[in-house]
């Protein structure tokens, strides 16, 4: 299959990336992170997360985040929401899209969201219902979908089952998380390969974690069987609080290079990507 002309950026760093920090990042920082990346072009950014405090205490701040951000017109603001109390919460801050988050493997999903994936799904229900009943998309996240750090390897029919419960519940695109970075080509593109026999490529997105820095031939992987959206974060800023040894996102300023060395449209500026990821990291 030849390449996509065009990839969509979904830039998670605000969110992917800041929640796993040590240190409290202000929210005045916060703000700036995502007014700077929305300046650069990017499209869709994913700027917090409206899940309980106790859990990850860095996404606190999800309201006054949401508050407090310029709004370019064109841009989609979107947030994690894993319940009704934090779809509630996101759509009185406002939140045009949300992103329901499950996993291909039972023993992530009970310790990032306290729950089995049956559960977690139906958890999933009322809240997609009140996004639909107030015109806010729904994107879909699997985890560990080339590995879990509980329970190793998980077989792509595994993935592909959860991404198509995903599907079908109307979020209408689904995100295939490599949540620890252990994917290689192959392995990412067998899953892809099951996936895209329930979920129509054009409705799946890649989100890879670079911690063995293979994320980039991943993404090329994906690329090669249509999968034409990316998620990345500034920096490569990220990890995930329950996955130990889950190091950041691929850099958006590594995949943006890549994607426009092959000729590749993105519609993001490079420069100011990279100019953002230095603002960032002297933060931090
Ligand atoms: P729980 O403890 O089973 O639920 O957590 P609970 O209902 O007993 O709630 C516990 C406390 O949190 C209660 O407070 C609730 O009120 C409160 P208390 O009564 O003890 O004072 N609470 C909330 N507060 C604010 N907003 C809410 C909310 N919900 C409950 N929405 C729960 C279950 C799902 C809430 C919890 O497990 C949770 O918040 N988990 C989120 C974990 C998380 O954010 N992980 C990182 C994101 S996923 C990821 O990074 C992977 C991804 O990038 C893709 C990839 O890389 O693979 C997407
Ligand atoms: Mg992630």
């Amino acid at each position: 299959m030849s390449l996509p002309a065009k990839v969509k950026i979904y830039e998670v760093g605000p969110r992917d990336g800041l929640q796993n920090e040590k240190q409290n990042v202000p929210t005045n920082i916060k703000v700036e992170l995502i007014n700077r990346l929305s300046e650069a072009g990017l499209t869709h950014i994913e700027a917090t997360a409206f899940v309980s405090p106790k859990w990850v205490p860095q996404m606190a701040d999800a309201a006054d985040v949401m508050a407090q951000i310029i709004r370019k017109p064109g841009v989609v603001y979107a947030a994690l929401v894993p319940n009704e109390r934090g779809m509630e919460a996101a759509l009185a801050a406002h939140v045009q899209e949300i992103a329901v988050f499950a996993a291909a493997s039972e023993g992530f999903s009970q310790k990032n969201i306290n729950c089995s994936i049956e559960e977690s799904l139906e958890r999933f229900k009322p809240v997609i219902e009140m996004a639909q009943q107030n015109n806010i998309k729904v994107r879909g996240y699997v985890s560990c979908v080339a590995g879990c750090p509980y329970e190793g390897e998980i077989a792509p029919e595994a993935m592909a089952d959860v991404a198509e419960a995903l599907y079908k519940m109307g979020c209408y695109e689904v995100s295939l998380g490599d949540t620890i970075g252990v994917g290689t080509p192959e392995n990412i593109t067998a899953m892809l390969e099951a996936v895209i026999e329930k979920v129509p490529v054009a409705h799946l997105a890649l989100h890879c974690h670079d911690t063995q820095g293979r994320a980039l031939e991943n993404i090329k992987a994906g690329l090669e069987v249509g999968v034409a959206v990316v998620d990345s974060a500034v920096g490569g800023l990220g990890g995930c609080p329950y996955a130990e040894g889950a190091s950041g996102n691929v850099a958006t300023e590594s995949v943006l290079e890549m994607l426009h060395g092959l000729g590749i449209e993105t519609g993001v500026d490079l420069d100011k990507i990279v100019e953002t990821a230095s603002f960032i990291k002297d933060q931090l």
